[in-house]
């Protein structure tokens, strides 16, 4: 079995995993995350931004244009389709719409997203909430001005503040103008270790309120066990999986350390208690 086969099948058993233990909005008691599922999954609404960021990325899919990306694991760069970054890079629809609700319900002061690309995540972020505060890094300058003007066409740029360098040099600095994220979307490098260290990196800001959204914590065995670290991780309080994105909170208001995995009740109709 090749590389890319036996990932797809690792997904493929990780979302059975998840499937079978996963509750709908039926089980859970917790009024809190009971609000929190009506809101990110069980809602139907089709915003407006919706329709315009896809249009946005099916330009991008069509395109024929090629950059020079940086990529971060060799430190070298290369020449790629912006078509093929959009394909393999971007947040899909699904995903962006919770981000989207997200950034909608929790109403945050100030989000940070680490990994913009060609900035999907960013707009379905800001779109979700045109009053935050936002800084997004990215280490591919030329991947950042295709979502800077991204970001122009969609008329979000404003209160947007897009960073280019390496997350090692633009983390802090983004932390410390921040003051405290509420919100913090970690969708960079997708391996256990950076994926702790930028999660440490951050504590030391969070606030009781801060959400941290993890990107394809399903997605390898190391990411599996990232998750579990953050799980385990005495400031947690709460996990919701919602196994395209997954949600730490700190607040200590939640006394008794909860994780809860939920798909939408029309995935399992049949159980309404
Ligand atoms: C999966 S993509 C981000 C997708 C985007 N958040 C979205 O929702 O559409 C990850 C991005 O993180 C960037 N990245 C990875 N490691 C990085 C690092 N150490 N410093 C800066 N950028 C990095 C990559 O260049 C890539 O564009």
């Amino acid at each position: 079995m090749s590389g890319i086969q036996s990932a797809a099948w690792f997904r493929v058993r990780q979302w059975i995993r998840f499937y079978s233990t996963a509750v709908t909005r039926y089980q859970i008691h917790s009024p809190f995350v009971f609000r929190l599922t009506e809101a990110v999954l069980e809602d139907k609404r089709f915003f407006q931004a919706f329709g315009e960021i896809e249009r946005i990325r099916r330009e991008m899919l069509g395109s024929s244009l090629e950059i020079d990306v940086t990529d971060f694991g060799t430190g070298r760069n290369r020449r790629r389709k912006l078509a093929e970054i959009t394909r393999n890079a971007a947040s899909s629809s699904s995903q962006g719409r919770m981000l989207f609700r997200l950034a909608d319900w929790l109403a945050p002061r100030t989000i940070l997203e680490l990994g913009t690309s060609v900035g999907i995540g960013t707009m379905y972020l800001r779109a979700g909430n045109l009053l935050a505060s936002m800084i997004s890094l990215e280490g591919c300058p030329q991947t950042v001005s295709v979502a800077r003007s991204n970001l122009d066409l969609l008329g979000v740029s404003r209160r947007t503040e897009l960073v280019t360098g390496p997350f090692e040099d633009t983390l802090i600095p983004a932390l410390e103008k921040l003051v405290s994220p509420d919100m913090v979307y970690i969708d960079g490098n997708h391996r256990k270790k950076p994926t702790v260290q930028y999660f440490e990196t951050c504590l030391p800001y969070a606030n009781d309120c801060t959400v941290f959204i993890f990107d394809d914590i399903h997605w390898s065995p190391e990411m599996e066990e990232a998750w579990s670290f953050i799980k385990d991780h005495p400031r947690v309080t709460l996990t919701v999986d919602l196994f395209d994105v997954s949600l730490a909170f700190i607040n200590p208001d939640f006394r008794e350390k909860q994780h809860f995995s939920i798909v939408p009740a029309r995935r399992k109709f049949w159980r309404l208690m």
